[in-house]
């Protein structure tokens, strides 16, 4: 990628789960290219909170502004993390620790990125998901769980990521949907946005997954036309681990992830490639939906 030039860009990327020591030298090499650049982190930066930090200490001292949203991963409480937290109680555990390292989360006043592109007002957001993104046939939640541990592809937040104090992590998600909706309305309406979630906001997206149940661990019917509603110029997720730009009603989604080794091993193009979200690259190539 080029330097833009004065004023910097809006880079992004996601899924760098650095507990791999190949994905801690791909972050190790994430340099800017200019001093103002801004760098979008789009969750599933670690497993352990120690992970997470030592991700975003790294980027944030080289950044300009480092802009984080959670993925599944950062929420996760695994058994060998001495941070022991569940839940929201996690969350809010890592939005200290972003806030001491300088790292703009989704608690906090969505920034504003008056660089070339902008100005855009960059909202980082936690939304979850609610297994409403079923496999035909499969009416409720109850029986497309049921049917993916009948077919053994169950993810694995079902074990790990705990929706304490909520009853249950869809619970959680409407909590989430709502209380989002709520301050994205809010938001200067002058400005268009950068929206930027771990899991996507349109279920077309999930289509390509190899396996489409997957796709119930994957977001909510409740942000199908965000992109819209909310004034998107793009739209920055992860999660899937299929790196790609899609349009959707005119607005550019981008999946950012690096992934686990395996699969960007066979990829055939260099890992940890920062995307550029503004100003918005020429030629970004449309993917037909
Ligand atoms: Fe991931
Ligand atoms: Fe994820």
């Amino acid at each position: 990628m080029a330097a833009t030039g004065d004023g910097g860009s809006l880079l992004a990327i996601s899924d760098l789960h650095v507990g791999h020591p190949e994905n801690r030298t791909i972050v190790e090499g994430l340099r800017p290219r200019t001093p103002q650049d801004w760098l979008l982190v789009a969750g599933d930066v670690g497993d352990t909170v120690a992970e997470v930090e030592w991700a975003l200490r790294l980027l944030a001292d080289r950044f300009a502004r480092v802009v984080w949203s959670p993925g599944n991963h950062e929420l996760w409480t695994p058994p060998a993390d001495p941070v022991t937290l569940r839940g929201a109680a996690r969350y809010a555990h890592l939005v200290e620790l972003c806030r001491g390292l300088g790292v703009v989360t989704p608690e906090d006043p969505y920034p504003v990125w008056a660089g070339p592109g902008g100005p855009v007002t960059v909202a980082p957001l936690l939304l979850l998901y609610d297994h409403s993104w079923r496999p035909d046939g499969f009416d409720t939640p109850e029986a497309a769980l049921a049917e993916a541990y009948r077919t053994g592809i169950v993810c694995t937040d079902e074990v790990l990521l705990h929706p304490d104090p909520y009853e249950s992590r869809s619970a959680w998600c409407a909590a989430r949907v709502a209380e989002t909706a709520r301050r994205l309305a809010e938001r200067d309406p002058a400005l268009p946005t950068v929206l930027m979630n771990h899991w996507p906001l349109v279920r077309e997206v999930t289509r390509v997954l190899r396996y489409p149940i997957f796709a119930q661990w994957c977001g909510t019917e409740a942000t199908a036309d965000w992109h819209v509603r909310f004034d998107a110029t793009a739209v920055v997720y992860g999660h899937l681990h299929i790196p790609r730009t899609s349009w959707h009603d005119g607005v550019r989604f981008e999946e950012v992830s690096v992934g686990y080794p395996r699969e960007w091993r066979s990829r055939g193009v260099p890992p940890g490639r920062l995307r550029r979200i503004l100003p918005q690259p020429e030629g970004v190539p449309p993917t037909a939906w």
